[in-house]
């Protein structure tokens, strides 16, 4: 069970504590069984067709990589990458130490892989902790990869929290992965299966799990807080392991149990259904994924069709992405995503891309362009929608292992303006 947090009770602690530091010795130390770590946002837009195209090669990996897993065969390379992909557009960034001192690295928090490493842009440094295993490891994504050493070393999350003997690599070579050093993967475990050598068949326990292993959280889980913004950079989120932060979501939290459809069971996968406005369908209950590593919201070419229909959108050629004009923009009914029973309002504001990054994606600033677009496949193929970015900056979600499950909930900023 996750439990709620309440900020206020810790300002009481904290004033608590500090009435005790003055009149007491030792300092009673506030301490709870939460690991908050800060997420900034960062775009990279360079080129055009750049979003979707990215978003798009992502999830043909995602599909590969499942399907290799469940055939028990190796990923094949020339099935990953169908189209030339610079580089991650828009990542959620976290910043932990490896080591002792410990150098900070800005990793891309991605729920749809499983390996940490570092080593990217700063080199990994070695310290007293670092313990080099004998294995090799190799990991390949939709926008890049890399290959390097593995590690065993202590892993910094802030609050002064470190979990020890955190296997990690260390890439000696990667690509598309300029700016960042590396990735703080969050995924299922079982992706991280293939990835060592000659340990092939071994898995490698994510920060995650080893919070948990080592008693640091109490329960194997990680939230996500995202909000929506219209800057280029900015810190507004927040990754909290073993718990939920309820600062960060109104109501209550709603959970799905992982799907049972493959491909999307491999990952973050759930069921949900999507419709527009009181009565237009546009995808019935179907399996998809929840990822912080795709930057749109992602459904089949037939969905996004009945969408297209519904919206009178017509597809932007500059962007990739499908355009509206104000006047549209201003009649837009909210698309309603139906999660194990409980229906989630995702509003005309939350379909728009923001207004002032319009130019950064090669649109123009008189358009509204919709963050809704194709995943590339038809209904039915057991991976039908993306959760990405966009939309989890509207929910609270609880990426809970322990219970094989996914929470949502409202945020304060669920039907913002914000665009
Ligand atoms: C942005 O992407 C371009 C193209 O891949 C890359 O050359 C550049 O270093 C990146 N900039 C940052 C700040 O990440
Ligand atoms: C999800 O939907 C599929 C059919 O689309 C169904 O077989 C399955 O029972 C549903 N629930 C889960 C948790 O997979
Ligand atoms: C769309 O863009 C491509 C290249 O970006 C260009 O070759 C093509 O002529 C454009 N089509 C239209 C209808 O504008």
């Amino acid at each position: 069970m996750s439990r709620g947090f309440s900020s206020t009770f810790l300002s009481l602690l904290l004033a608590l504590s500090l009435a005790l530091a003055v009149t007491a010795t030792p300092i009673v130390q506030v301490r709870d069984n939460f690991v908050r770590l800060p997420l900034a946002k960062k775009f990279n837009l360079t080129g055009t067709h750049t979003l979707l195209a990215r978003d798009q090669a992502r999830v043909k990996h995602l599909n590969a990589l499942a399907k290799a897993r469940l055939a028990g065969t190796p990923l094949s390379s020339d099935a990953v990458i169908g189209v030339p992909v610079d580089n991650q557009a828009v990542s959620y960034i976290a910043t932990v130490g490896v080591g002792n001192p410990a150098t900070q690295y800005d990793l891309i928090v991605d729920t749809g892989s499983s390996n940490t490493w570092v080593g990217a842009s700063r080199t990994f440094v070695q310290t007293s902790t670092t313990r080099q295993t004998r294995d090799r490891v190799s990991v390949t994504y939709g926008s890049g990869d890399f290959s390097g050493t593995e590690f065993t070393d202590t892993v910094s999350l802030g609050n002064g929290l470190t979990v020890t003997g955190q296997s990690i690599g260390a890439a000696t070579e990667s690509e598309g992965f300029d700016g960042v050093d590396g990735i703080l993967g969050i995924g299922p475990v079982d992706l991280t299966v293939g990835t060592l050598s000659p340990d092939t068949t071994a898995t490698i326990p994510t920060v995650t799990d080893n919070l948990f292993a080592q008693g640091i959280i109490t329960d194997d889980l990680v939230s996500v807080s995202f909000e929506p913004t219209n800057t280029v950079e900015i810190v507004n989120g927040e990754l909290t392991f073993g718990g939920t932060d309820s600062s960060k979501f109104v109501g209550a939290i709603t959970f799905a149990p992982i799907t049972r459809t493959s491909p999307a069971s491999e990952f973050w996968g759930i069921n949900q259904s999507i419709r527009f406005g009181t009565s237009t369908s546009i995808l019935s209950n179907t399996a998809g994924i929840v990822d912080t590593g795709t930057t749109l919201t992602l459904i089949s070419t037939d969905a996004l069709r009945r969408y297209q229909r519904a919206t009178g959108a017509v597809l932007d050629n500059a962007t990739g992405l499908l355009r509206i004009t104000p006047t549209q923009f201003a009649n837009l009914q909210s698309l309603f995503f139906t999660i194990n029973g409980v229906t989630f309002e995702f509003t005309a504001n939350a379909q728009a891309w923001p207004r002032a990054l319009n130019t950064a994606i090669g649109g123009n600033t008189n358009s509204v362009y919709l963050v809704v677009g194709s995943i590339g496949t038809p209904t039915g193929e057991g991976l039908d929608f993306i959760n990405g970015q966009t939309w989890l900056e509207r929910f609270y979600t609880v990426f809970d292992t322990g219970n094989s499950r996914i929470g949502f909930a409202n945020t304060p900023f669920t039907t913002a303006n914000t665009n």
